[in-house]
């Protein structure tokens, strides 16, 4: 009868909340961090998965979401707006409904994966395709909550940060200390600025002995942050990270500064390498952005920059089923078999 009860109870103390905040949870958090066979053999090292497509919503999203949401419900908003790739709004929509707010999304035109779409509208957000990309989504956001009634959930609102660093807690929570390094996808780079002052605040209050290095990696083609510069037209298959100008950007740089890391970028076809290892190799179906972690620890052990004998964290941040169109394209088409044992069996190749 015990079960985890969400970000939110289980490390209330190092969020803020009060005794009177109206939490809003569907006990997101308490995610698998599952070891990673082959990649541990193929870099010499310890490789953990941390699963966050295990969430309510099937991302990470969920994390920062119950604590925006439970604020935005403490100050007495009616509506929630915000911009996204797809998981954010998903999260948000689920949310809003548990707090019984409207929700307003607006995603780029026909850039969101299928299976996030499907979420915002059966939560029933209010969705708005604007006729660009994400980084005009979240100009356009930032604008309607400055002039209109509606409260911004995207993770410039630091509570949504706040929520997201519980993930590194997390994880020294199961390994007694933090990892040598931790390999993260970076879009807008929010996620990668919340783990980094979830295990800042761990080593400040002795939890934790050390602090990881900090490796991020960005889509080839939406790699403003190794670029130096804002990409205007940003493009990837990774449509989750499909981001020109990271709103967190500065952080980002903090983290990897601060942390003896790096911000390197994976081309889409490393991203889709990593993509189909985990899904046929370590039994872990991830959404293609999620696979851009992994895809930059395998460039940097094939690069020599892995030194055996670590431990490393890898975040999967999405699940799989969210855009399963990258599962179907170029697998072979399943045969079909009438209702009979030998044919099947044949076919199955055991007879
Ligand atoms: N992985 C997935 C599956 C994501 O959805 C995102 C961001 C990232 C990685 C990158 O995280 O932005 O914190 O650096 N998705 C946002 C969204 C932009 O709208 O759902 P980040």
């Amino acid at each position: 009868t015990h079960q985890w009860r969400g970000i939110i109870e289980e490390y209330r103390d190092r969020l803020p909340v009060s005794d009177t905040t109206p939490v809003v949870t569907l006990r997101e958090g308490g995610t698998p961090l599952v070891p990673a066979q082959v990649l541990s053999e193929r870099t010499g090292c310890e490789v953990h998965l941390k699963v966050e497509g295990a969430n309510p919503t099937g991302s990470f999203k969920d994390r920062g979401m119950t604590m925006a949401i439970t604020r935005a419900k403490e100050e007495g908003a009616k509506a929630v707006i915000c911009a996204s790739t797809g998981n954010t709004s998903a999260s948000a929509a689920a949310y809003a409904v548990r707090a019984g707010m409207v929700s307003a999304v607006l995603v780029p035109q026909g850039k969101i994966a299928l299976g996030k779409m499907g979420q915002a509208l059966v939560h029933g957000a209010k969705i708005l395709q604007v006729d660009g990309n994400f980084d005009d989504c979240l100009a356009l956001a930032r604008d309607l909550s400055d002039n209109y009634p509606v409260a911004l959930v995207n993770s410039v609102n630091p509570v949504r940060i706040e929520g997201q660093k519980t993930a590194a807690f997390e994880i020294v929570d199961m390994l007694g200390d933090a990892p040598d390094v931790h390999v993260l996808p970076v879009g807008n780079a929010g996620n990668i600025t919340a783990y980094w002052k979830g295990y800042k605040e761990y080593a400040a209050d002795g939890v934790s002995r050390r602090t990881p290095r900090m490796w991020g990696f960005q889509a080839s083609g939406s790699a403003p942050i190794v670029r130096g510069e804002i990409v205007k037209d940003p493009s990837t298959i990774a449509t989750a990270i499909r981001i020109g100008n990271p709103a967190s950007w500065q952080y980002a740089l903090d983290a990897r500064d601060e942390s003896g890391g790096f911000i390197d970028e994976v081309t889409d076809r490393e991203i889709l390498r990593a993509y189909r290892l985990l899904a046929a190799q370590e039994g872990v179906f991830v959404e293609p952005a999620s696979a851009a972690s992994v895809a930059g620890l395998l460039k940097a052990a094939e690069q020599g920059e892995v030194d055996p004998g670590q431990r490393i964290v890898c975040t999967v941040t999405g699940n799989g089923l969210k855009d399963p169109d990258w599962a179907v394209a170029g697998a072979p088409q399943p045969v079909t078999v009438p209702v009979d044992a030998a044919t099947a069996a044949e076919r199955l190749g055991l007879a």
